[in-house]
């Protein structure tokens, strides 16, 4: 049975529409690659599945398991088992991170985690993403280097023990060591009953932890599927086959810039 499945998603974000039909479903046990050109809708569909209320859904659904997720808030998602790392974490000055996250496993359990049984799984997991055991008793993310916000949400993925797992440009800011770790975290964590749907520009991440499909999309829809070849492909050549061999045009984010540039005549541009 299909973990989550995806159907006819249509989304917008301040009434423009990014998810144009999103059709997709994922096996238990599969590690799927999401790739794409920049501005073409991956992290939309990663906030869209979490329930970030930015984005409103206008068509569609998305089923985990049996239950129906859109009718779910972003907590029961989470307590489903659903967690997104994301590609910016947000800085939470006042929160203490330790403190978040025992208070996000004890609403994973039915039983509270006990101080001292805490602070040792913390210990322990510190050690294994190999961040300093400081970085989990500052404030969340506030001040943390652009690799320690992505460490820290691998941190918390590993103390969470989630289902689903949505990793959103996780190696983007880590440096060749710090790949090698975190990919060895995901190697450790996924598993024959999880699913993982993981975006990344760079072929280094998929070679480490070696996915079981590639999907690819172009102006919010998925136009292409494959296996680690189409990734290879991808990284090498880019994406301008899906144009010359699949007819299919990629909107640039360009198209939305001011053209007006230096070294042209701006009331000439403007007045265009
Ligand atoms: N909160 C928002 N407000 C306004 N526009 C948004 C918002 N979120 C996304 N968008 C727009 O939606 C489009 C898709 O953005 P999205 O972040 O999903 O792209 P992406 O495929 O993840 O790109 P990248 O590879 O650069 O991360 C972009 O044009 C983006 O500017
Ligand atoms: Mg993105």
């Amino acid at each position: 049975m299909a973990l989550i499945k995806i159907n006819d998603l249509h989304a917008e974000v301040e009434g423009k529409e990014i998810l144009k039909g999103i059709n997709l479903s994922f096996e238990t046990g599969e590690v799927v690659a999401l790739l794409g050109p920049n501005g073409h809708g991956k992290s939309t569909l990663l906030n869209v599945l979490m329930g970030h209320p930015k984005y409103k859904v206008t068509e569609g659904s998305i089923y985990y398991n049996d239950i129906d997720v859109l009718s779910l808030s972003i907590d029961e998602r989470a307590r489903l088992g659903l967690f997104l790392a994301m590609q910016n974490p947000p800085e939470v000055p006042g929160v203490n991170n330790a403190d978040f996250l025992r208070a996000a496993i004890n609403t994973r359990s039915e039983k509270k985690v006990s101080t001292y049984q805490f602070y040792k799984t913390l210990d322990s997991a510190t050690k294994e993403v190999k961040v300093p055991f400081d970085l989990a008793t500052r404030n969340l993310n506030e001040g943390f280097s652009g690799g320690e916000k992505k460490r820290n949400e691998i941190l918390q993925m590993l103390l969470l023990n989630p289902e689903f797992v949505l990793l959103d440009e996780i190696d983007s800011g880590l440096d060749v060591d710090a790949i090698q770790v975190v990919s060895d975290v995901i190697n450790k964590v996924k598993g024959e009953s999880k699913g993982f749907l993981v975006i990344s520009h760079y072929a280094r991440l998929f070679d480490l932890i070696h996915p079981s499909r590639a999907v690819v999309m172009i102006n919010g829809r998925i136009v292409l599927e494959g296996d680690s070849s189409l990734i290879k492909r991808i990284d090498e050549n880019g994406y301008e086959f899906i144009r010359s061999e699949l007819g299919i045009n990629i909107e640039k984010e360009e198209t939305y810039m001011n053209k007006v540039s230096i070294g042209s005549c701006a009331v000439k541009e403007s007045i265009k």
